[in-house]
């Protein structure tokens, strides 16, 4: 991504660690939105289809895409705006290397807007579908309507539910891809004995790396997603209220089904990504998060059970902080593993830091370089001489004032302002610090001991 290049700056070490932590940051929210935005309009969508003529199935697909999709603004800033902050933030950190990191992720937003759009489209088909057919048993039974209107109506009211589930089905397909790049991406910067290899999207397909990471995101996403609806539907604030007995027997085997399968793979896949991981990524806190994260999989499976076995439904609320957690400490974990296996690249990006920093500084070897004469030369001499005025002033009337002052002079070249009514203003010749030092330096060895 050369246009990146362009605004990403060099960071030192500390820096680095900064953005590491910013990306945990940010990835936790992301992640548990597009899981649950993808698990919720899989069974949404599925059980629309299964509901033609079950009521309770519609109900259930309604509240569900309406559970998980929150609303537009939630959307953008759970999902779209952590996803450019993420572009940017793996751009920083994966400067100059050669991981397609940044393409990729780039390639999932794309996607991910375009998911966006189906996916808030067949939620708000919903209500609208609603009031079409409420309309069409109104217009059914009134007598005197437009037949005009009521051919739009019938016709609506047919067309409707096949576009709905025509913009949900495809939103649920590109969400899809658009996970996969963004967890092809993500894997990437984790190996980057891997940079130089992978060089097209199409490598994650077979890259043994992505699919299990992939894996482990659709069975937690799963999982969290059932866990959600758990939470949301029986847990906060004391649960929704016009729940009837039927409706409620319905969500909870969903979402208890849902969460268990998603589940019970999650040790098993996070063991093998652990393995998958290059050995230099490893670490004391890498293992130690995974082994935590596998316990509180274990307390969440105790809850599950307690439901399973008859008891409160209540217990769905822990079962999503614990997933929470599960998220959480994965993507730490992983951050951490990131950092490890990157450190000879974020040494080369401090290395390019300090460079950086000198050169604006202008101490270090740069220094050697920047010819203060020929600045002068081309720059100042066609306004100033040493004893005539010009559009300036002579240096010989000007420079007392400075009395050798290298730091003093450098200033005025660099910033120069008002002095003498009598001339225009100097206009600032966009000199970097060490250049209008050198200037200065120049100027005190040619013309000092001449006034
Ligand atoms: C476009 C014409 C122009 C160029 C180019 C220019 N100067 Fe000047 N310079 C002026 C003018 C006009 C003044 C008087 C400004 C005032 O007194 O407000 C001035 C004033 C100064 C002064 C006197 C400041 C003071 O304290 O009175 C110094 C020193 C100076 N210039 C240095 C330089 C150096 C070094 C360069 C080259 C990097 C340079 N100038 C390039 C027009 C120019």
């Amino acid at each position: 991504m050369e246009f990146l290049d362009k605004l990403v700056l060099p960071q030192s070490a500390e820096h680095i660690s900064l953005i590491h932590f910013l990306l945990i940051m940010v990835l936790i929210p992301f992640l548990i939105f597009v899981s649950i935005l993808l698990g919720g309009t899989f069974l949404s969508w599925y059980y629309e289809l299964r509901g033609r003529k079950n009521l309770l199935y519609r109900r259930f697909a309604k509240d569900t895409i309406e559970t998980v999709t929150v609303s537009i603004p939630v959307g953008l800033i759970l999902g779209l705006v952590p996803l450019f902050t993420l572009i940017l933030m793996y751009a920083q950190l994966l400067h100059t290397s050669s991981a397609i990191t940044v393409n990729a992720l780039t390639v999932s937003f794309v996607l991910f807007i375009i998911a966006f759009i189906l996916i808030y489209t067949y939620r708000y088909t919903f209500s609208f579908q609603g009031i079409v057919s409420s309309l069409r048993n109104v217009i059914e039974k009134e007598d005197g309507i437009d037949t005009i209107v009521q051919k739009d109506v019938k016709r609506y009211s047919s067309t409707i539910p096949f576009l709905q589930m025509r913009a949900g089905l495809y939103g649920m397909i590109i969400l899809f891809i658009a996970s996969f790049f963004f967890i092809g991406g993500v894997t990437t910067s984790l190996h980057p004995e891997n940079w130089d290899k992978i060089q097209s999207l199409f490598a994650f397909f077979y890259s043994w790396d992505v699919i299990s990471r992939f894996l482990y995101f659709i069975m937690a996403s799963m999982a969290i997603t059932g866990a959600t609806l758990m939470f949301l539907f029986f847990y906060w604030e004391g649960g929704k209220e016009d729940l009837d007995e039927p409706y409620k027997e319905l969500v909870k085997k969903v979402a208890v089904r849902i969460t268990l399968i998603g589940a019970l793979f999650l040790p098993l896949l996070l063991l093998l990504n652990l393995w998958t991981l290059p050995k230099n990524a490893l670490s004391g806190s890498v293992f130690g998060l995974a082994v935590a994260g596998i316990f509180l999989l274990f307390f969440a499976y105790h809850f599950l059970y307690a439901i399973v076995r008859g008891e409160s439904v209540k217990s769905g609320g822990y079962v999503f902080m614990l997933l929470v957690l599960v998220f959480a400490v994965g993507i730490v974990k992983d951050q951490i593993a990131m950092n490890n296996a990157t450190k000879t690249h974020t040494f080369q990006l401090h290395e390019q830091y300090i460079a950086y920093a000198e050169e604006l500084r202008g101490t270090g070897a740069e220094m050697v370089a920047i010819s203060g004469e020929n600045i002068y030369n081309t720059l100042c001499v066609a306004c100033h001489q040493f004893d005539t005025r010009l559009v300036g002033p002579p240096y010989r009337e000007v420079l007392p004032k400075y009395d050798d002052d290298v730091e003093k002079l450098a200033d005025f070249i660099r910033n120069p302002v008002r002095v003498d009514t009598s001339y225009p203003p100097m206009p600032n010749q966009g000199l970097r610090p060490n250049e209008a030092r050198a200037v200065a330096v120049f100027m005190f060895e040619r013309y000092g001991g001449m006034y």
